[in-house]
């Protein structure tokens, strides 16, 4: 699938350990899973944890959510086995932790590659290092590069406050210049970006100004640590009727035989360039794949 037009609104983490919360994900309606084999699970839980996705996968059926597995980092004791587990598994992507470098972008290509991993098996990265910020631009260029598998940042807010030794607050004033850091390099590649999970999950208030905030800012959608989260966050990352309707709109207008070979049009009083009939279909088709997921 073309992950352009692929809605990833609501990412829902779920630590591989727990079995009783995979089962739970048929009746969950969140655009992608990430499971997790690093963070969320204990070193003695790491083999159960494998064992587990081999069975989730095996019996995974067709359409249902993006599912993304979260390995542990190559230089980890776990790393090698996770990555072997994973590709075993044939996940949508792969989701590499504590990146620093284009380096380590190189090599989780280069091992994906060696298995003979099928070039629709993407790679996602954390940006949650400070190397890793300081990297951001030329981790972003990967997104341009053809035979590289990247397609998408995740904001590791959690792991950018520890080591950063910033103030988390509930408005993420001093993370905010990092986060739209993000963005940008995630544009200029053609990247997708999910903001950071809010670790608070029953103030479901809060998480939906935290889903707008994040919605405003640019991301694509948000990593979700609670099914409780899921409905905020499709909400505040789908677009709203009236931008729907401007959408549409647009594509319309463009249509017009008279405006075929036009570059620039008028359209009540305001000026709309090809640039805005692109970022228009875009919009469409990703909202029109969101509401077939029903
Ligand atoms: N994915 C799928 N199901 C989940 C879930 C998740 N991330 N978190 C909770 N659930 C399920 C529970 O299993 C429970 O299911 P049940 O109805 O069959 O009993 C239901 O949702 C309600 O859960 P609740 O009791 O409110 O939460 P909890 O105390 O069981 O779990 C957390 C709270 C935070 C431990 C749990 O949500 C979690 O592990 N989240 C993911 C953490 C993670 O992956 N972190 C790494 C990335 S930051
Ligand atoms: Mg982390």
């Amino acid at each position: 699938m073309n992950h352009a037009t692929r809605p990833r609104r609501s990412v829902l983490f779920v630590p591989a350990s727990n079995e009783r919360a995979i089962a739970k994900l048929a009746s969950l309606e969140c655009d992608a899973v990430i499971f997790d084999l690093e963070d969320a699970v204990a070193p003695e839980a790491k083999a159960d944890a494998r064992e587990n996705l081999r069975g989730f996968f095996a019996a995974r059926g067709e359409g249902g959510p993006e599912c993304v597995i979260r390995i542990n980092p190559l230089a980890s004791e776990w790393g090698t086995e996770d990555l072997l587990a994973a590709r075993a598994c044939k996940p949508d992507a792969v989701l590499l932790p504590k990146v620093n470098s284009p380096r380590d972008v190189h090599d989780i290509d280069d091992m994906l590659d060696e298995t003979d991993a099928p070039a629709s098996m993407r790679l996602w990265i954390m940006i949650e290092t400070a190397k890793a910020m300081l990297n951001i631009g030329p981790l972003a260029e990967f997104g341009r590069d053809g035979a590289a598998r990247l397609d998408c940042f995740v904001a590791g807010t959690n792991d950018l406050v520890k080591e950063t030794g910033i103030l988390s607050t509930p408005d993420r004033r001093y993370l905010a210049p990092w986060l739209m850091q993000m963005v940008l390099a995630a544009r200029a590649g053609g990247l997708d970006v999910l903001d950071g999970v809010s670790n608070d999950f029953r103030d479901l208030d809060r998480f939906a100004g935290e889903c707008a905030d994040g919605a405003a800012m640019g991301f694509d959608g948000k990593t979700l640590i609670h099914p409780a989260q899921i409905d905020p966050a499709n909400r505040a990352f789908s677009p709203s009727e009236a931008v729907l309707a401007e959408a549409k709109a647009i594509v319309a207008a463009f249509a017009l035989p008279e405006n075929a070979r036009k570059g620039v049009i008028a359209r009540d009083g305001q000026m709309i360039e090809r640039l805005h009939l692109a970022q228009a279909e875009r919009l469409l088709a990703r909202a029109g794949r969101a509401l077939r997921k029903g």
